[in-house]
């Protein structure tokens, strides 16, 4: 009988994918959080948990990869169901077969999807011809899974993010779009400063409002009192071409420790991984006191365990 129900349930939900992070509300990622919360617990106490036996995820990857692909196939595994690594170096989809037929082919066989590419009309493209959802793994504009587990790694050691000044340093990218994405759904500000000629491009991006953001063309000042100060590469995969350009137009914008200085005393920093030591960062910031940079990268595995959990089954009553 509870068996039936469930099924009623599932076939009357909604199929839903992740996207862009604005795909889902401030309702939604609190449930989120909580179940991460529930779900890393269990995983410290080895506590089984199977929710998704017999379930499949997909994980196509079109760019390199350690945390993403790890943590979804750990997070897979602990969940109880199986995944499956798919490379565009070797599968059709590297040799032109379009992602239209792909998405229909591999979501009959499959029971989440998992993509990792570069331009993000081809994973909506793929997610609109797929009958089972599908996750954003990174796209030239975004990074959801990462923003969300950056957000719960700032509620574990900092509590509640909205309100607080977040100070973005460098490249506009996938990272820096889903930042800004993420302070309208939570309701804080993101100081920015880029070079000129990265700018950000609201619209594109999706923004509704200017209200979350403010630019800075020196860092110092965008850093200035923030409570969170994070950064990224300079080049991001795909762009590997304007390297030697990219160092110089962001020489200026290396996080160091007189940078940090300027942040609030219990300012934490954050950097999504892999990191360019004497770059983007210092040394002495990444290694320091104030970086939450390990935490950030398992997080993503409890985060993302919620979220499988959650776009398969719906929310959980209680476990
Ligand atoms: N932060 C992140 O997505 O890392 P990977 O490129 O190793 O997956
Ligand atoms: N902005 C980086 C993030 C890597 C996780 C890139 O796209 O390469």
């Amino acid at each position: 009988m509870i068996c039936l129900v469930g099924l009623f349930v599932y076939l009357l939900m909604q199929l839903k994918h992740f996207l862009q992070f604005n795909d889902f509300g401030r309702e939604e990622f609190e449930y989120l959080f909580e179940r991460s919360r529930w779900l890393k617990q269990a995983f410290k106490q080895y506590r089984q948990y199977w929710p998704l036996v017999d379930r499949t995820l997909a994980m196509i990857f079109d760019k390199n990869s350690t945390r993403t692909r790890l943590s979804f196939e750990a997070g897979m595994n602990q969940l109880g169901g199986t995944a499956i690594y798919l490379s565009t170096r070797d599968t059709q989809l590297g040799r032109g077969e379009p992602a239209e037929d792909s998405a229909r082919v591999i979501s009959r066989m499959v029971d989440i999807i998992m993509i990792r590419t570069h331009e993000h009309d081809l994973l909506q493209r793929f997610a609109e011809h797929s009958r089972v959802p599908v996750i954003n793994g990174l796209t030239n504009e975004f990074h959801p899974c990462q923003i969300m587990g950056d957000i719960f790694t700032y509620k574990e050691h900092r509590g509640d993010i909205s309100g607080r000044t977040v100070a973005w340093i460098g490249d506009v990218n996938n990272m820096c779009n889903t930042w800004l994405q993420a302070a309208e759904i939570f309701d804080f500000k993101v100081h920015v400063s880029t070079p000129p000629g990265y700018e950000i491009e609201p619209v594109q991006i999706g923004l509704t409002g200017t209200s979350h953001y403010e630019k800075f063309s020196n860092p110092h000042e965008a850093v200035r009192g923030a409570d969170l100060v994070t950064t990224d590469v300079w080049t991001s995969m795909g762009f590997e071409a304007e390297t030697e350009q990219r160092k110089a137009d962001f020489a200026e914008f290396c996080v160091d420790s007189k940078m940090m200085a300027l942040a609030k005393d219990d300012a934490l920093f954050m950097h999504c991984l892999p990191a360019h030591r004497g770059e983007e960062v210092a040394g002495e910031v990444i290694d320091g006191h104030q970086s939450v940079v390990w935490d950030e990268a398992e997080n993503r595995l409890h985060t993302q365990k919620a979220l499988m959990e959650y776009l398969l089954l719906g929310k959980i009553e209680e476990s």
